[in-house]
Parts: structure tokens; C-alpha cells; sequence
């Protein structure tokens, strides 16, 4: 498999085609991670509403998510009723982590947040894409100077893995007629001014003016404001 392949297969911007297509042409194991926010939805609902078996949709529990994001991911599993898997940080990595710097330390410096979203995501990540071929996310250009770069197909080279972005060039507005067009559930803190969702203590709802990803660590510069799942 390479690029042209992939590219190959995927064209045109018909979301249920492309995912459709690819799942029907590759064997190899393929994976969508959702974070349950409103691009992922999009993606969850084109993938269950399709009934696509051969495509493993799963969530990185951090344990610190929002209350909406737990109701959110509920709701759901009740409506599609569908099958979502659930990776959890390292027991004893996460506990030895508290133990050392307590229970909120990552306001404290830029090594210990990134060491909190290293335990809580990127080593849970790393076992979630083991084996995996293809890894669906719901990246969009808009969301920042950093991704508006990235392609809709790309060679991950720290996983090993072919990234595909199906939403990359979707505006928001895209994004939002899909879901009312649909009926897809979403989380209510988007219609709170949270724009982009993450962990509950790093996440805050954005001002007027402020950029998509300014609510999320927001006490950090903005040129440090990933946490590890995209380079
Ligand atoms: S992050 O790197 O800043 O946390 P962001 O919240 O913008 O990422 O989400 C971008 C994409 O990364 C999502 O569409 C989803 O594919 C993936 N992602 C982010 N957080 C998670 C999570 N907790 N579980 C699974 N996938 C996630
Ligand atoms: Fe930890 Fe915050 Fe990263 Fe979540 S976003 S893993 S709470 S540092």
C-alpha cells in the first residue's frame, strides 16, 4: 500500500463514499479515534449510519474529560448502537505520576503537562493504532496554522501508520449543517462557545476574537499547544 493507493480510492469529497470505499478495499486493520467533538461526529455518524464493521472506532479516556463528553459519548452508543473502544492511561504510570505532583500540576510547567498528556493519551494511542494501517481522524485545516498544512492523506512517521483526514477542508459551517441535517448527536458545550474539546482542567470556552484551539491550554504559548497524538 502507498499514497497513490490510497489516493487512488479516496476521491471526490463524498464522505460516506470515500470511508465506504476504503473500507472495502483494504484489509489490513483500520482504526477512527474520536474525542467525541463535533468532527468526529460527523465521522462516527458516516461510519455507524453506513453499518461499516471493518472500521474500529475508539476513545482515549483521559479520566479527566467533561461531564457533557461522558453524557455525549452515552448518548451515543444509545442511538447507533454501535461499539466504541475505550483505552485508559497505564495504572501505574498514572498513579506514580499523582503521586509525585499531585492531582492539577500541569498549570505548573510545560514538561509536566506534556508528561500528564503523554500517560493519559499518546502511550494509550500507541496501543489503540498497534497493528493499524489506517487511522481516520477528524483534523480540519481551519483549526490552526499547524494543520493547515497537513494533507488529506499522510505517511505518520513517529506511528507508523497512514493518517487520513476526510474533514480536512471542511469549513465549520460544513460541519455544523451535516450534524442538524442528520440528527447527530453533539456535545453541549459547543453551543457554549467551546469550540475545540479537550480534557475539562485544559479547556476553556473561547472569547470574542479568539481563535478555534485559544480555549485549549490556554496559559501556554500557542506555538507548544499539542499534546503529543499530532506532530
Ligand atoms: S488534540 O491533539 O488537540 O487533543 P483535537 O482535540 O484537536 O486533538 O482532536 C483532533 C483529532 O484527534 C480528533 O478528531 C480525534 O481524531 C483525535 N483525538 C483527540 N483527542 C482524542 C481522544 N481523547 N480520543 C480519541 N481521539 C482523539
Ligand atoms: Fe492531562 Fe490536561 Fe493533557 Fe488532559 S489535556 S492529558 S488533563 S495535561
Amino acid at each position: 500500500m502507498d499514497d497513490t493507493f490510497l489516493k487512488n480510492i479516496i476521491n471526490g469529497n463524498n464522505l460516506e463514499k470515500n470511508l465506504k470505499s476504503i473500507a472495502d478495499a483494504i484489509s489490513e486493520k483500520i482504526v477512527f479515534s474520536t474525542s467525541f467533538g463535533i468532527e468526529d461526529q460527523v465521522i462516527l455518524h458516516s461510519i455507524f449510519s453506513q453499518k461499516i464493521k471493518n472500521i474500529e472506532v475508539f476513545t482515549l479516556d483521559t479520566g479527566r474529560l467533561f461531564p457533557e463528553t461522558y453524557a455525549l459519548w452515552d448518548k451515543t452508543l444509545q442511538q447507533y448502537n454501535a461499539s466504541i473502544k475505550a483505552y485508559y492511561p497505564n495504572t501505574s504510570q498514572i498513579e506514580e505520576y499523582v503521586q509525585n505532583n499531585g492531582i492539577n500540576p500541569f498549570y505548573t510547567s510545560v514538561n509536566l503537562r506534556k508528561a500528564c498528556c503523554h500517560i493519559r493519551k499518546v502511550e494509550p494511542l500507541n496501543r489503540a493504532l498497534s497493528g493499524a494501517k489506517i487511522w481516520i481522524t477528524g483534523l480540519r485545516a481551519e483549526q490552526s496554522d499547524n494543520r493547515n498544512g497537513l494533507n488529506i492523506i499522510e505517511w505518520d512517521e513517529h506511528f507508523q501508520v497512514y493518517k487520513y483526514n476526510p474533514l480536512l477542508h471542511w469549513t465549520t459551517s460544513e460541519v455544523k449543517e451535516y450534524i442538524n441535517k442528520n440528527g447527530v448527536p453533539y456535545n453541549s458545550l459547543h453551543d457554549k462557545n467551546f469550540l475545540s474539546i479537550g480534557c475539562a482542567p485544559c479547556t476553556r470556552a473561547i472569547k470574542e476574537g479568539e481563535d478555534f484551539r485559544d480555549g485549549r491550554w490556554w496559559w501556554e504559548d500557542q506555538s507548544k499547544k499539542e499534546c503529543g497524538l499530532h506532530k
